[in-house]
C-alpha cells in the first residue's frame, strides 16, 4: 500500500475557536498538499460510525458527542511518509504531552478537545478518506 496519503479532520474545538486558517497554514508549511477538503458537521450517527474502533472505550460517548458538536474540516493530504510525518506535525493525543510547536501544543484544549485528527496507518488513511470523499471529490 502506498504511504503518501493521510486523512485529517480539524475538530470542532479548533474550528469554533477560529484556528482553521492557522492550522491549514501549518499543514501546508509542513509540506503537505491538500488533495480534497470539505467543511461539514457530522451527525451523531456518522461520528459514531467513524470512531467505531473506539466503541467500548470509556471515552467513546464523549468523543462522539464532541465530534458532532459543531462543524469540522475534513481533508485528504499528500506527502512522502504522510501518516508518520503528519502524526509528528500534530503531536501527542494529550496536548499537555504534545511537543512544543506541534498543532495540538498550539491549539488544543484537552485530551478530548484536541484540535485535530490524523490517521494512524496507511490502511486507516484510505478507509477514513473514503468515508468522507468520493472519487469525484479528490485529485
Ligand atoms: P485521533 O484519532 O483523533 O487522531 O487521535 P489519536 O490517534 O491521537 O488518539 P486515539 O487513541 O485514536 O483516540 C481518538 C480520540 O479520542 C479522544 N480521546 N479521549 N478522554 C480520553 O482519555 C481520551 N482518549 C482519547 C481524543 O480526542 C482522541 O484524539
Ligand atoms: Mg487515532
Amino acid at each position: 500500500m502506498s504511504n503518501n496519503r493521510t486523512f485529517t479532520m480539524i475538530k470542532p474545538d479548533a474550528v469554533a475557536n477560529g484556528h482553521t486558517g492557522a492550522i491549514l497554514n501549518d499543514i501546508i508549511k509542513g509540506g503537505f498538499k491538500i488533495k480534497a477538503m470539505k467543511y461539514l458537521a457530522l451527525s451523531k450517527e456518522k461520528a459514531g460510525e467513524f470512531y467505531e474502533v473506539h466503541k467500548g472505550r470509556p471515552f467513546y460517548g464523549e468523543l462522539v458527542d464532541f465530534m458532532s458538536s459543531g462543524p469540522i474540516v475534513a481533508a485528504i493530504l499528500e506527502k512522502d511518509n504522510a501518516v508518520e510525518d503528519f502524526r509528528k506535525l500534530i503531536g501527542a493525543t494529550d496536548p499537555s504531552k504534545a511537543e512544543k510547536g506541534t498543532i495540538r501544543n498550539l491549539y488544543a484544549e484537552s485530551i478530548g478537545a484536541n484540535a485535530i485528527h490524523g490517521s494512524d496507518s496507511d490502511e486507516n488513511a484510505k478507509i477514513e478518506g473514503d468515508f468522507f470523499f468520493t472519487a469525484l471529490e479528490r485529485f
